[in-house]
């Protein structure tokens, strides 16, 4: 049942997108029976206090199996968190991946990953914000973000790190990826966004539509977040004029 659904059985009162995603934020802050290490994809990662924890969503394992890897390409992944994912990117043939996070913990903790998995000298990890602390002329072949799709008022301020994980205010980080991200591919580059129902889709496909791009859904699924379903999106971003 969607949360829409759920607000129409009497007696149930609907969560807004925003308080869920504070509940969200909480718990993946949260230290007490937090472990230091979590196994996915077959793999057993660290866990740095601070970072957005695998453990707590489907999003990160859904994505990862999702994604194309570019053999042999470049790949970058905004947002990296523990670095599941950009790790995952290196060992399935991707000869360079870049990974960026806003959260100092996280670069640390993609770098561990990173080591612990034997790929550090093809993942580069950097503190960005966004696209920022890269070179101007650099060009990807594949970009993604699992990004923070919830919404917060322009002037929300993520008072801790895991925030910054689930809410984008104003759209703005959004909005500047698709812009940015649109420009940063090769002549066949992809872009990706790893989007879910706790997001406002028809923002990002007005903000899209404004820039002259579209997002169209290539995988979807459904998994239970704490007490709610959650339906998670891998949507590709596209020029609205290539076919
Ligand atoms: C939903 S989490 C995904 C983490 C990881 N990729 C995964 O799938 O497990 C979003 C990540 O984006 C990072 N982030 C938020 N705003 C950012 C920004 N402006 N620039 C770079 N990273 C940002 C957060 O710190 C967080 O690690």
């Amino acid at each position: 049942m969607s949360t829409g659904e759920l607000s129409r059985v009497p007696g149930v009162v609907q969560q807004s997108s925003f308080d869920v995603g504070m509940r969200l934020a909480q718990r993946h802050g949260e230290l007490e029976g937090r472990p230091a290490e979590f196994d996915l994809l077959g793999l057993r990662w660290d866990l740095l206090p601070e970072v957005f924890a695998p453990i707590h969503t489907a999003s990160t394992e859904l994505f990862a199996r999702w994604l194309p890897y570019p053999s042999g390409g470049k790949f970058l992944e905004i947002g990296c968190g523990a670095g599941v994912i950009a790790v995952n990117a290196a060992l399935h043939g991707c000869a360079s991946v870049s990974a960026v996070d806003i959260v100092p913990a996280a670069v640390r903790n993609t770098e561990l990953n990173a080591a612990r998995h034997g790929v550090a000298d093809r993942v580069r990890v950097l503190g960005s914000d966004i696209f920022d602390a890269l070179d101007p002329d650099e060009r990807f072949d594949v970009v993604f973000w699992n990004s923070n799709v919830v919404p917060a008022p322009a002037d929300f301020d993520c008072t801790i790190p895991t925030q910054r994980a689930i809410f984008d205010p104003g759209y703005a980080a959004h909005k500047r990826y698709l812009r940015e991200g649109i420009a940063r591919l090769t002549e066949n580059g992809r872009l990706f966004l790893g989007f879910n129902s706790l997001g406002d889709i028809a923002r990002l496909r007005a903000l899209a539509a404004r820039m002259g791009l579209r997002a169209t859904e290539m995988q979807r699924a459904t998994h239970r977040t704490g007490n709610a379903p959650v339906t998670f999106q891998l949507l590709e971003i596209t020029a609205t004029n290539r076919l």
